[in-house]
């Protein structure tokens, strides 16, 4: 199992899936992408956040991304469990589901944590970006549903952080003032952006240009 880090490339695996065999990067093919990771099928945690994120299509459009979701469980039951997802959720997922019953992939991501119960997958989220590498990652226990209007408001900071020298603040969300990384010096900062805020030397906030 490799530890991985922000910044790294997404280890590459070929792996069957709920809309056939894929090859992890080639299927990415340079888009952003949301992967993510649940315990199983079947399962009530499990069936909501399937279908929340299948409800989020448009969205996931909107920014471009690709969503593709894993648990343990042979591919067969991914295609029993699908249509329960679609039916709770009033839905039609997608996006593929990867079957990992060999847990390849579950321990190329390290997402087995013995200490959560049984050796099933925990609410892992990558975020990958068109580089192939990790942007963003997240671990929830199994008993805890993700909030994926969060993980849709990080990816808009990670995508507007490569737009220019931009930070986002606490709680931040689209439309809202930014701060400039302090890798641009103020007088640079005020010609760059007109209502520039220097709240502290090393806190200004402007509107980001888009
Ligand atoms: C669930 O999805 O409901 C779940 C799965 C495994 C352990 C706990 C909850």
């Amino acid at each position: 199992m490799a530890c991985l880090h922000l910044g790294d490339v997404a280890p590459d695996f070929a792996a069957d899936t709920s809309e056939g065999p894929i090859s992890f990067l080639e299927w990415k093919k340079g888009a952003w992408t949301v992967f993510f990771s649940h315990p199983g099928d079947f399962t009530p945690v499990c069936t909501t956040e399937l279908g929340r994120v299948a409800q989020l299509a448009d969205e996931w459009a909107k920014r471009d991304t690709k969503v593709i979701a894993l648990s343990v469980d042979p591919v067969a039951e991914h295609h029993r469990w699908i249509p329960d997802v679609e039916e709770v959720s009033n839905t039609s997922v997608g996006y593929p589901i990867i079957a990992d019953p060999d847990k390849k992939v579950a321990e190329l991501y390290d997402m087995i944590h013995p200490g959560e119960g049984d050796a099933s997958s925990v609410r892992s989220v990558f975020i990958i970006g068109p580089d192939d590498r990790i942007k963003l990652i997240l671990i929830y226990p199994k008993s805890t549903g993700r909030n994926f209007d969060e993980i849709l408001r990080a990816l808009d900071a990670l995508q507007l952080a490569e737009t220019g020298p931009y930070a986002t603040p606490v709680d931040w969300r689209p439309g809202e003032r930014v701060i400039i990384s302090t890798d641009v010096p103020t007088d640079q900062a005020r010609e760059r952006f007109a209502d520039l805020d220097v709240v502290k030397p090393y806190l200004r906030t402007a509107t980001p240009k888009t």
